[in-house]
C-alpha cells in the first residue's frame, strides 16, 4: 500500500537535513499561584526549550531522550507547529514552518505526523476505527469517495497488523486493547503518507509484552515508507536498538548528541553517563544499584545558573554555575539527613531562615541572629567542608569569610556550556570544552 498524498521532495537526499532547527526557544508563560497573586507577585516563564539547534536527517531515527520535564514533548510539538516558538527557526523540507502561508502549512503538516503516548486519549471514543483512521484523508480533502476511502483504511489497518481489517473497522476504541489502539493511531498517521513521524513515547503506556512488537512495526514501516522518525523517550534501553542517533536533553537544552553507537559506547556528559548507569539490568543476578543523578530535576521556571545540571553533577567544578541556592540546598539536605542528631537544631537556629539564599546570586551574605556571630556560622561551614571535602559545592566557592559581623561567600563566575565536538559526539560540558 502506498496512500496517495503530496509528492515527496526528491531533492532531499538520505542523510540530508529534513528538519533543521536553529536556536529554538519555546517558553510558556505561567501565572503565579493564587497565593502569589494575592501578594502581587507575577508569574514567570518556563523555558521548556531553551536554545536548541539540531537537524533531523532524512531516513534516520533520532532519539530525543531525557527525564520528565526536560522539554522533549515541547520540542516535538514546536516542530509540528502545534506550539508556537518564542524565537528561533524550524525548517521542514527547507520551509520555515512559522512563516509559510496557512495553505502551504496544511500541505506541509500532512507530511509530518505524530503518534502520542496515550493511544486512548488520541482516539475519539465516539468514532469507529474506520472513521478515525480515514479522518485525515477526509479533512485534507484527499478522498471523497466512500468506497475508496474504506479500501484505503482497510489497507492501512492491515499494514499495521490489524488484520483482517473487517474485524476492526466498525469497532470503537474501547473494544480494542492498548496495543491495538496504538496500531490504529499509527495507521491514521501513515495514511497521509508522511515523511516525518514524531513518535512521543509511543510505547510507554503499553504493556511490556506489546512494546517490542509496536517498535518492530514502526521499524518495518520506516523501511517500507521511507520514513524519518523523531522518537521521544525517557527509555535509553529501547532507544539503543531503535535509534541511529541520540540527542540527550536536560532542562530545555541538548547536552549531548551523536551516533547511538558512540553515545552508548563512550558517553561523555555526566548526565548521559548517569542515565546510562540507571538503565535497569535485565539479569537480576547482575543487577547493580540504580545510580540516578542525585536530587531531582530543578524547576524549569527558575533553572540553575551556568550548567543547569551542576547541582546534580558529581564532577561539577569552578565554572559550572554555583550560586546561593546551592548553599541553601546543601544546608537543607544536611539537616534533613541528620534530623534528630545532636547539634543539628542548633545549626538550624544559627542560620535561621534561609530565604535570603533563594534568589540565584553568585554571592551569599548571611547575618547571624542576635547574640550569635558570623564566626560561628563560618565554623559550621568549615566543619561541613571538613566532613565531606569532595562535595563539588566547595569547588564553586571562591571566597568564604566572616567580615564586619556578616558571613560572606562568593562563588566563581558561572559559564553556560555550549555544544562542541568531542570525539565522535557533540557535548555541552566544561570538562570537554573549556569556557571562553
Ligand atoms: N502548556 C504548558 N504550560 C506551562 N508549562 C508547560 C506546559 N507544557 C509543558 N510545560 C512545562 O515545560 C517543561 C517541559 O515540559 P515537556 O512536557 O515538554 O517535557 P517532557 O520532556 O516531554 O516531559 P515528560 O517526559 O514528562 O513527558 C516542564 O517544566 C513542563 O512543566
Ligand atoms: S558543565 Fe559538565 S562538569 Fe560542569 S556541571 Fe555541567 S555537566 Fe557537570
Ligand atoms: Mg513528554
Amino acid at each position: 500500500m502506498r496512500p496517495e498524498a503530496a509528492v515527496a521532495r526528491p531533492d532531499i537526499a538520505e542523510g540530508e537535513p529534513l528538519v533543521s532547527i536553529r536556536d529554538l526557544r519555546t517558553y510558556y508563560s505561567i501565572r503565579g499561584s493564587f497565593a502569589d497573586r494575592l501578594v502581587g507577585r507575577e508569574g514567570g516563564v518556563v523555558k521548556a526549550v531553551d536554545g536548541v539547534s539540531l537537524d533531523v536527517r532524512k531516513g534516520e531515527v533520532l532519539g530525543l531522550v531525557g527525564e520528565s520535564g526536560s522539554g522533549k514533548t515541547t520540542l516535538g510539538r514546536t516542530i509540528l507547529g502545534l506550539v508556537r516558538a518564542t524565537s528561533g527557526v524550524v525548517e521542514f523540507e527547507g520551509h520555515d514552518v512559522a512563516h509559510v502561508p496557512e495553505r502551504e502549512f496544511r500541505a506541509l503538516r500532512r507530511r509530518m505526523q505524530v503518534v502520542f503516548q496515550d493511544p486512548h486519549a488520541s482516539l475519539n471514543p465516539a468514532m469507529t476505527i474506520a472513521q478515525a483512521v480515514g479522518h485525515p484523508l477526509q479533512i485534507h480533502g484527499l478522498e471523497r469517495n466512500r468506497e475508496r476511502l474504506r479500501i484505503k483504511v482497510a489497507e492501512a489497518l492491515e499494514r499495521v497488523g490489524l488484520a483482517p481489517a473487517a474485524q476492526y473497522m466498525d469497532k470503537y476504541p474501547s473494544d480494542l486493547s492498548g496495543g491495538q489502539k496504538q496500531r490504529a493511531v499509527i495507521a491514521r498517521a501513515i495514511i497521509l503518507n508522511p515523511v516525518l513521524l514524531v513518535a512521543d513515547e509511543p510505547v510507554s503506556m503499553l504493556d511490556m509484552s506489546v512494546r517490542a512488537k509496536i517498535l518492530e512495526l514502526m521499524a518495518e514501516l520506516k523501511r517500507d515508507f521511507d520514513l524519518t522518525y523523531l522518537y521521544v523517550t525517557h527509555d535509553l534501553a529501547t532507544a539503543k536498538f531503535f535509534c541511529d542517533r541520540i540527542a540527550i536533553m536536560y532542562l530545555g537544552r541538548i547536552v549531548e548528541i551523536g551516533d547511538a553507537a558512540s553515545i552508548y559506547a563512550d558517553p561523555k556528559h555526566p548526565y548521559t553517563k548517569a542515565l546510562l548507569r540507571a538503565i535497569p539490568e535485565p539479569d537480576p543476578a547482575r543487577a547493580v544499584p540504580r545510580d540516578l543523578p542525585r536530587g531531582e530535576v530543578p524547576d524549569a521556571a527558575s533553572p540553575p545558573l551556568g550548567c543547569s545540571f551542576h547541582p546534580r553533577c558529581p564532577l561539577a567544578f569552578q565554572p559550572c554555575g554555583w550560586e546561593s541556592r546551592d548553599l541553601r540546598d546543601l544546608l537543607e539536605a544536611r539537616w534533613a539527613r541528620k534530623a534528630g542528631e545532636a547539634g543539628v537544631e542548633e545549626e538550624e537556629a544559627l542560620f535561621g531562615n534561609l530565604d535570603a539564599l533563594s534568589a540565584p546570586l553568585i554571592s551569599a551574605r548571611l547575618t547571624p541572629p542576635r547574640g550569635r556571630t558570623a564566626a560561628e556560622m563560618l565554623a559550621v561551614l568549615e566543619r561541613i567542608r571538613t566532613e565531606d571535602p569532595d562535595e563539588p559545592f566547595w569547588k564553586g566557592v571562591r571566597r568564604l569569610e566572616a567580615v564586619d559581623g556578616r558571613l560572606e561567600l562568593d562563588f566563581h563566575e558561572p559559564h553556560d556550556p555550549t555544544l562542541g565536538q568531542s570525539g565522535d559526539v557533540e557535548v555541552a560540558c566544561h570538562l570537554y570544552n573549556a569556557p571562553a
